[in-house]
């Protein structure tokens, strides 16, 4: 029985017993099977959950770029680790072997030190789907500085308040970056967001698309000639089990967002773990996961867990619909893919466009098909089945979040049998629970509630950074001993979850998670402003958009003209980025509040539904009028 070839579903359960019957023993076993470790671990779990603090492989020393690097040179050095795959197909693509790897990550880990770069400092990097992307965080994690990547899609407001947040002195850019037909200027928006950090001494550049900006004297430096004058070889900085590896904003309820913090050993035994066990992982198989490395999907799928698998790991810098909607399965064609991994909104943007952009390419190099991010709809499931995996791939529809690092809910190709928007079972050594309005825990089958873990798993998010406080209120709080993950799920009559989407103030639009109250305060910057409300409603592409309720000002400037909408998109832009846009606006003279004057969301979501036949009890709401007139106005 392996830990991770699991063939058959009685094996599965065979281990999934074991996983829960002696979790450390568990857990032992998987750290010692595989990993470059300095000192061997003196206990394998030790937590306590009234802090909540939870410690893995304690007492271990290691650095995982020896994991996911050095320890593949022997054997593996003249293999492909990243294939870079640039947005323009006429551009040739790049292999990096292992030993390539190395020396680049090793030379930037030397301009880092250079640069007076520590062990524990922050380095935040905003850069487009290149090469130094997934280098920049080796090259952090070689010297032990914690890497905050910032997804190159979020304006300099959303930029800076997550440099400042987390104390980086050094941020990594580049001149500008390729999106389809288009380019961006990012070294113009983070010379915008760094007019509010005074705590950043250097800014390293790196020359992708050739365009004039400014460099400022004694900040900017262009990245390559350091690189050129850099030595080759450094010696990675051992750490403790529990030193942060890095550090991952998410989205949260209230307007600031949470600095995610992941520390060194569970999270490498985690991601590597699941990405052997959910993608089946075989020695020269390539593997592609399409997602930004701005997001954990691309830490731990494209860099960390592939890496740490020896594995080949395709790096994508352009977008699905460029230069037509058959660059995905040209690429898969072109590199000969064995596992490609992706999320649903962009199933079904590509199943929206003529067939033949995919039934043009090869693709039976494809094994595994995955799917993450949000709830894949049944008719995306069944159109990525026939035309994609020719019913002939099993397609792994992968729950988890930014804050559990790697896939928790997922089958396990060949040996779970997939339904269309099941999740399926839990990973070995995962311990989901649901639970009721009261916080019971629900036992039995055939019952839904709000999706809970109760039990520590290596890949678990420590703490919030700077702020343990929001850390145990966000997810240790509501029920008393578990893990709470903001979702709701059911579980059917045979023990299979499905997710049903998010319970709080957080919109999944396009696979990215979008609080409610920062899109809000945004908003209510605008001087014709005066109160606002976002929910979100179902789309067919983006699984979800947003519609706005605004309330304008008694003023002059309150008064709806032909820009305001044009205003209030542009002001959601520059505070968060245009993923936050809301497709609808309806302004209005109240929103529904209850007694304590908090807004009803469940009602303007049904409305923005299109659902008011079962709006509730609306008698108790402190302005009950309003709701007709929000009615009679919906967009
Ligand atoms: C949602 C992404 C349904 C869920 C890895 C979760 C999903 C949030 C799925 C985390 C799935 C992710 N089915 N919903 N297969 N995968 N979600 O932090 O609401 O960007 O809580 O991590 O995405 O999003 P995050």
């Amino acid at each position: 029985m392996s830990n991770y070839h699991i063939k058959n579903l009685e094996e599965y359960f065979q281990v999934y017993r074991k996983s829960i019957r002696d979790p450390e023993s568990f857990w032992e076993e998987i750290a010692e099977e595989n990993f470059l470790w300095r000192k061997r671990w003196d206990k394998v779990l030790e937590y306590d959950l009234s802090k909540p603090e939870f410690s893995w492989y304690k007492g271990a020393k290691l650095n995982i770029t020896e994991n996911c690097i050095d320890r593949h040179i022997y054997g593996r050095g003249d293999k492909t680790a990243i294939i870079f795959e640039p947005n323009d197909p006429s551009e040739k693509a790049e292999h990096i072997s292992y030993n390539q790897l190395h020396e680049r990550v090793c030379k930037f880990a030397n301009v880092l030190l250079d640069h007076g770069v520590k062990k524990g400092d922050r380095v935040c990097i905003y850069l487009p789907m290149i090469p130094e992307l997934p280098v920049s965080l080796l090259a952090c994690a070689r010297i032990g500085a914690i890497h905050s990547v910032v997804f190159a899609g979020f304006s300099s407001t959303a930029l800076h308040t997550r440099i400042n947040d987390s104390d980086c002195k050094i941020v990594i850019t580049s001149d500008g970056s390729y999106r389809g037909g288009k380019t961006i200027d990012l070294k113009g928006i983070v010379d915008e967001a760094l007019e509010s950090c005074p705590g950043v001494k250097t800014v390293l550049v790196v020359k992708r698309i050739n365009s004039e900006i400014s460099m400022k004297p004694n900040r900017d430096k262009w990245l390559q000639p350091l690189l050129d004058e850099a030595n080759n070889t450094c010696v990675p900085e051992i750490m403790d089990a529990e030193d942060p590896l890095f550090i991952l904003y998410t989205s949260g309820s209230t307007g600031k967002p949470k600095g995610i913090v992941h520390t060194t050993a569970g999270y490498m035994v985690y991601t590597a773990y699941t990405f052997k066990n959910v993608f089946q992982y075989r020695e020269n198989d390539v593997f592609w996961c399409t997602a930004d490395i701005g997001w954990i999907t691309g830490h731990s799928y494209i860099v960390y867990g592939a890496l740490a698998n020896g594995a080949t790991t395709v790096l994508f810098e352009g977008i699905p619909s460029y230069p037509d909607f058959g660059r995905f399965w040209e690429v898969i064609q072109k590199h000969k893919v064995n596992q490609f991994y992706t999320a649903p909104t962009a199933i079904r943007a590509l199943a929206k466009e003529r067939l033949d952009f995919s039934g043009n390419y090869d693709l039976s190099s494809l094994k595994i098909l995955g799917s993450v991010g949000e709830p894949i709809n049944e008719e995306a499931w069944h159109w990525y089945n026939d035309n994609i995996g020719k019913k002939n791939c099993p397609i792994v529809d992968t729950w988890w979040q930014t804050e559990t690092a790697g896939i928790m809910i997922s089958p396990i190709p060949y040996s779970t049998p997939t339904i269309p928007t099941y999740a399926t079972l839990p990973l070995p050594g995962v311990q989901p629970a649901l639970m009721d309005e009261n916080g019971d825990e629900l036992k039995g089958n055939l019952v839904s509630g709000r999706l809970c873990l109760k039990f520590p798993w290596p890949g678990m998010a420590r703490t919030i950074w700077g702020n343990h406080d929001r850390f145990r209120e966000t997810y240790f709080s509501t029920f008393k001993d578990f893990y709470f993950t903001g979702d709701g799920a059911l579980r059917d009559s045979t023990g299979y979850y499905r997710i049903t989407g998010r319970v709080d103030d957080v919109i999944i639009v396009s696979g990215h998670n979008l609080g409610t109250a920062p899109i809000e305060d945004a908003i209510n910057e605008h001087p014709a402003v005066s109160e606002s409300a976002i929910v979100g409603f179902p789309h067919d592409v983006k699984g979800n958009a947003l519609y706005g309720f605004i309330i304008l000002k008694e003023t002059g400037e309150g008064r709806v003209h032909d820009n305001l909408r044009k205003e209030i998109n542009q002001i959601i832009t520059e505070h968060i980025g245009p993923i936050a846009k809301l497709d609808k606006i309806q302004f209005v003279t109240g929103l529904p509040k209850t007694r304590s004057g908090k807004i009803m969301r469940r009602i303007l979501r049904k409305i923005a539904e299109n659902d008011t036949d079962n709006l509730g009890d609306i008698s108790t709401l402190l302005n009950p009028e309003c709701v007709q007139e929000i009615m009679d106005g919906a967009v």
